[in-house]
């Protein structure tokens, strides 16, 4: 049978590995060697599912929308993310990587931001294990996700404004990468998303693969079979929808749906559909698709919502969409702001802007009445009010 999965060698076909300077070298192995023994041990899945549960509230609900279901005529449920502790599906991540530092006798954490839900999820777990933690964001995210920096400082954590490039993730990353290569020995790197050098995105992806294991438990009480017909998640790094569609990868009865930023339309130089506008190279340690110049030099993304504004892709879902596994649709900002003001009015419930252009994604589809759809609604829209206000419909 065909996997999706990784391979041994940190591979998804032929995007993956760990292209990293010589300094992080020892680092970083020492992280393949260990991160498969910590978190399939007995001791790491006692600590971790009682801290999701626990501290986080899982597991997070399935909820069968009404009138969002009619509006799309199918069955259209929402794996409710949002309600997790800190608002989003990142500190599902924290929680585990934070665990497996304390066991590497890590004693202090960097992580990097960009809608700052993954830097409040790192400060939150942080203050949880009594680490020191150090948080870069761009400049730019810092001003248009404010609420955020200030939980983070109240959370303990130093926030670092990154004033490179165009003053978001993919800059906040090459400042977290730097400071790694200055304290490789003490200092742990919590990356947030799907990215990064071999074993981060299969770690993170694993981290967060208790969202699919949810769901099919929920399916089955539900509907009576635990798979559903399609998956919709939207994507920055890849996070959220590597959590969701885990335990389906290899299931081709299901299809899966990725929503990537469009920005001001894939055309328009504003915008960071990676995979639509994306070459094949190299960025943050892994080789994937980027969205680069004719000479290799990574070109400026765009988009409203701070968490998909990244020039890169995680491997796994480079590959996804190279073998056709995964439809992936380009939402634009309007199309996710519509999308948001739409599931607030029919549901009452104010998603995230990232969370958005999953939504975004159901109008471009076309779905039967008996169709089962599971969207990952990633995290709430608390943090976005001010911009959501500002295009008020
Ligand atoms: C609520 C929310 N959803 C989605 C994302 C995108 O990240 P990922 O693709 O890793 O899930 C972010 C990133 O900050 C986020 O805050």
């Amino acid at each position: 049978m065909k996997t999706y999965q990784v391979n041994e060698n940190g591979y998804y076909g032929e995007f993956g590995g760990a292209y990293i300077p010589e300094i992080l070298h020892k680092c970083v192995t020492e992280l393949q060697d260990t991160y498969l023994k910590v978190l399939e041990s007995e001791a790491f899945r006692r600590e971790y599912d009682q801290l999701l549960r626990d501290y986080v509230g899982r597991p997070s609900p399935l909820y069968l929308t009404r009138r969002l279901s009619q509006k799309y005529g199918c069955r259209l449920y929402l794996k409710r993310e949002d309600l997790n502790h800190t608002g989003a599906h990142k500190i599902n991540n924290t929680i585990g990587q934070i665990l497996l530092a304390r066991r590497m006798g890590k004693t202090r954490i960097i992580a990097e931001t960009g809608a700052g839900q993954h830097g409040v999820a790192t400060a939150t777990v942080c203050a949880l294990m009594n680490m020191k933690c150090v948080v870069y964001m761009g400049k730019t995210d810092v001003e248009r996700q404010h609420i955020n920096v200030q939980k983070m400082e109240m959370l303990g954590a130093r926030v670092e404004p990154v004033t490179s490039g165009n003053m978001t993730l993919k800059d906040a990353t090459n400042e977290a990468i730097r400071d790694w290569c200055c304290h490789p020995a003490d200092t742990y790197y919590i990356i947030g998303s799907t990215v990064g050098p071999h074993p981060y995105p299969d770690m993170v992806a694993r981290l967060q693969s208790v969202i699919s294991e949810e769901i099919k438990k929920q399916l089955l009480e539900h509907e009576g079979h635990d798979y559903p017909d399609y998956l919709i998640a939207c994507v920055g790094g890849g996070s959220n929808a590597a959590g969701t569609i885990y335990h389906y990868l290899d299931d081709e009865r299901v299809k899966i749906v990725l929503a990537e930023a469009g920005g001001e339309g894939i055309t328009t130089g504003k915008s960071a559909a990676t995979i639509q506008l994306g070459k094949k190279g190299i960025i943050h340690g892994a080789r994937t698709l980027v969205m680069q110049s004719e000479d290799g030099q990574i070109e400026e993304p765009y988009s409203i919502s701070a968490g998909l504004d990244y020039p890169g892709i995680g491997p796994m879902h480079a590959n996804l969409s190279a073998t056709r596994r995964a439809t992936v649709l380009p939402v634009n900002d309007d199309e996710a702001l519509a999308a948001a003001y739409e599931l607030t009015r029919l549901e009452g419930i104010i998603p995230a802007l990232e969370s958005a252009h999953a939504l975004g994604a159901l109008n471009k589809l076309n779905f039967r009445p008996e169709d089962i759809v599971v969207l990952t609604l990633s995290g709430r829209g608390d943090k976005d009010i001010d911009q959501l206000l500002k295009y008020k419909q």
